[in-house]
């Protein structure tokens, strides 16, 4: 297998040619792999024809996987890891989350290990006269901190967010049980990357609901700065996806949203695993 890296040329994202996932990889096979997400922080494999355990197999190379809360609702029978993203509606009832992600966030901030790695895999993807829609942005938080100027990398460095489960309000009801299970946490607002060092912004709008040690106005007032900041067009990628895509990314790297511009009769449904991460530091 001869394996091509692609930069996508924008402020993150690679693309990989000349992998196969239904044929599975050994750790020769993964190692460019994960230098390319190490390196551009989004990973895209075009024209990938994957089973829930196929596409499993492949994120479990990146970690252990992560069930996610929505998963007991908006499952894979048989495969808990994956969580559907779907707007399709059958019987009259919601098959997936229909707007998961449509502000700038990065998964899992309200956990104490937030999640490394999401990976999504496009089974439908909406269309109209031609152009696919419900594109995925991917923002590059850690190109966002190497262009702060010195004096404000030099003021925000060691400072602390408050990431607040119920700071972002979500599109799919969530149980009092799933709140309980993530109590507001405390995590660095400049992470190091646990495998490359290489420090980022790690905040974003409404998930981040304050800074330790600030006034609320104050820390409200930098968070919307600091947010801003990072989903600058310069420092994005927009992911159009195509059937078959498998995209992955490095949560630590950079942030995303996706694009709400569809709605039925095109339809939308993608696959979601994640990887677990590490306490941030
Ligand atoms: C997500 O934020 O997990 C979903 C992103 C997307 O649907 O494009």
């Amino acid at each position: 297998m001869s394996i091509d890296v692609r930069p996508t040329g924008a402020a993150a994202g690679a693309e990989i040619f000349g992998v196969d996932l239904t044929k599975g990889l050994d750790s020769a096979g993964f190692a460019p792999i994960q230098a390319a997400l190490d390196a551009y922080g989004v990973i895209v494999l075009r024209d990938q024809k994957i089973t829930p355990e196929q596409q499993i197999a492949f994120s479990r190379h990146f970690g252990e996987l992560d069930v996610n809360f929505n998963a007991k609702r908006f499952g894979v029978s048989g495969s808990p890891e994956i969580y559907i993203i779907s707007n399709i509606v059958e019987n009259g009832q919601p098959t997936g989350t229909r707007r998961a992600g449509e502000t700038w966030h990065t998964d899992m901030s309200y956990a104490k290990r937030p999640a490394r790695v999401t990976m999504l895999y496009a089974v439908e993807v909406p269309v109209l006269h031609g152009l696919a829609l419900g594109g995925t942005g991917f923002a590059n938080a850690a190109a966002a901190w190497d262009a702060l100027p010195q004096s404000m990398q030099d003021e925000i460095r060691d400072l602390k967010g408050v990431f607040d489960f119920r700071g972002r309000k979500r599109s799919s009801p969530v149980s009092a049980e799933d709140i309980a299970q993530y109590p507001p946490v405390e995590h660095p607002i400049v992470r190091t990357h646990p495998r490359t060092g290489r420090k980022g912004l790690y905040i974003a709008r409404d998930d981040c609901t304050g800074i330790v040690g600030k006034d609320e106005p104050t820390a409200l007032a930098l968070i919307e700065a600091l947010a801003d900041h990072i989903v600058r067009p310069d420092f994005v990628y927009q992911h159009r996806w195509r059937v078959g895509d498998v995209v992955a990314w490095d949560n630590c790297t950079v942030q995303h949203r996706a694009v709400q511009d569809y709605d039925l009769p095109q339809r939308r449904l993608l696959w979601r695993t994640t990887v677990k991460g590490d306490v941030p530091h």
